[in-house]
């Protein structure tokens, strides 16, 4: 009887590893595929990074004139094409995020956003982000 719960509860454990293991790596090779659907996941989660930071969609509604903690985010990219006088639509994006308070939204005070995305995500998030937002136009 003992050992017949230990087989079970070890093939129940396999097969959750099995599952768990293959849908990470199917995830990671279509993230790897499209910066822009790695960025909207990105974008969606509540918690973001190593340092478990806020995530964008916490502060940032995607629906216009949504404004919750942050600007709603409908609309940026064209937003960001003409908000710096010599910088492009891109480079305007990056700079949100990593220095939040380079360039204020108008209405909004410094130092609110979440100031440490730059440290805590990897070139590449912060890549994929930047080409999501790109396609909020
Ligand atoms: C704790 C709330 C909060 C979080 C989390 C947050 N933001 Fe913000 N964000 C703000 C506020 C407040 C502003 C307006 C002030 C400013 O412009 O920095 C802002 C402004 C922005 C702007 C406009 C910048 C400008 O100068 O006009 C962009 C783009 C942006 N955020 C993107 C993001 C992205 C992408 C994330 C996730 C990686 C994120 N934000 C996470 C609060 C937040």
């Amino acid at each position: 009887m003992k050992i017949r719960w230990t087989q079970i509860c070890v093939s129940i454990a396999l097969v959750f590893s099995l599952v768990g293991c293959s849908s990470k790596e199917a995830a990671q090779t279509q993230d790897h595929a499209d910066p822009v659907q790695r960025g909207k996941a990105l974008y969606e989660m509540n918690m973001i990074g190593d340092n478990k930071a806020p995530g964008c969609i916490v502060c940032h509604s995607l629906e216009p004139g949504k404004n919750l903690v942050g600007p709603s985010l409908a609309g940026i990219a064209t937003y960001a094409q003409s908000a710096v006088a010599g910088m492009t639509a891109a480079d305007f994006l990056r700079q949100a995020i990593v220095e939040p308070d380079k360039h204020l939204m108008e209405g909004y005070p410094a130092g609110v956003m979440y100031q440490n995305y730059g440290k805590d995500l990897p070139e590449e998030d912060i890549n994929a982000l930047v080409a999501f937002l790109l396609t909020l136009k």
